[in-house]
């Protein structure tokens, strides 16, 4: 048995991304939770920002923006640059985070974070009271103490432990054990009921 909650801004988990805007000399940070990938080749992804937030400014001054993901234990620093504008407090130095350069665009990464992505602004859509910015993937940036060698494949996200959001519920959590791989776990299915299609298709 369900029960409907109604329409609602309400998807879980999603990462607890910091959002990099601004300059080197002066950046800005954000949590966003209203984060995804949108496009494969070139890769793109999508932030959707209020059309209030400062972040939205300096993403529109500069045209770039990094996309953060921090350790789980980092929650408290996230939640105040959450209830923190940059307008008013340099979040970096509240938070101690350290603005490091990345290699394609003038926004920093935060050391602190040991996954980032470095993009740059190709599209907004309106969406309301929302802006939704489109970034391409310019660069990706990982920990090398949190990879076995150069491929993707490597990351340990144990290692990385990511932080993780509940929107709606609004609680941070850690991301749990692994369950198995993908593209690869669904076969304990396709081996018992086959490959074959089904008439008509
Ligand atoms: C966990 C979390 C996730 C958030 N996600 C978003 C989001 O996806 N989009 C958004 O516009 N604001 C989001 N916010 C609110 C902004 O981070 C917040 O308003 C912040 O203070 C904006 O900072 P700025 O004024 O320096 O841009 C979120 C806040 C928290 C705590």
């Amino acid at each position: 048995m369900k029960t409907r909650l109604g329409p609602k801004e309400i998807l879980f988990p999603v990462p607890a991304a910091l959002v990099a805007s601004g300059t080197m000399e002066r950046p800005n940070v954000a949590p966003v939770a209203w984060v995804g990938m949108m496009g494969s080749s070139p890769p793109v992804l999508a932030i959707s920002l209020k059309k209030t937030r400062y972040t939205l400014e300096l993403i529109r001054e500069y045209r770039q923006f990094t996309v953060n993901i921090p350790p789980a234990e980092k929650f408290v620093e996230v939640d105040y640059c959450g209830i923190t504008s940059g307008r008013h407090r340099d979040k970096f130095a509240d938070c101690a985070f350290t603005a490091i350069r990345g290699e394609k665009v003038q926004t920093p990464i935060i050391e602190e974070c040991p996954f980032n992505i470095e993009c740059a602004v190709i599209r907004e859509l309106e969406v309301n009271d929302h802006i939704a910015i489109f970034g391409e993937i310019l660069e990706v940036h990982v920990d090398v103490d949190k990879i076995d060698g150069t491929s993707p494949k490597g990351i340990d996200i144990g290692k990385i432990d990511p932080l993780v959001y509940c929107t709606a519920i609004r609680e941070y959590w850690s991301i749990g054990k692994k369950l198995g791989d993908s593209f690869d776990a669904g076969r304990r299915i396709r081996d018992r009921v086959g490959s074959g299609r089904r008439p008509g298709s």
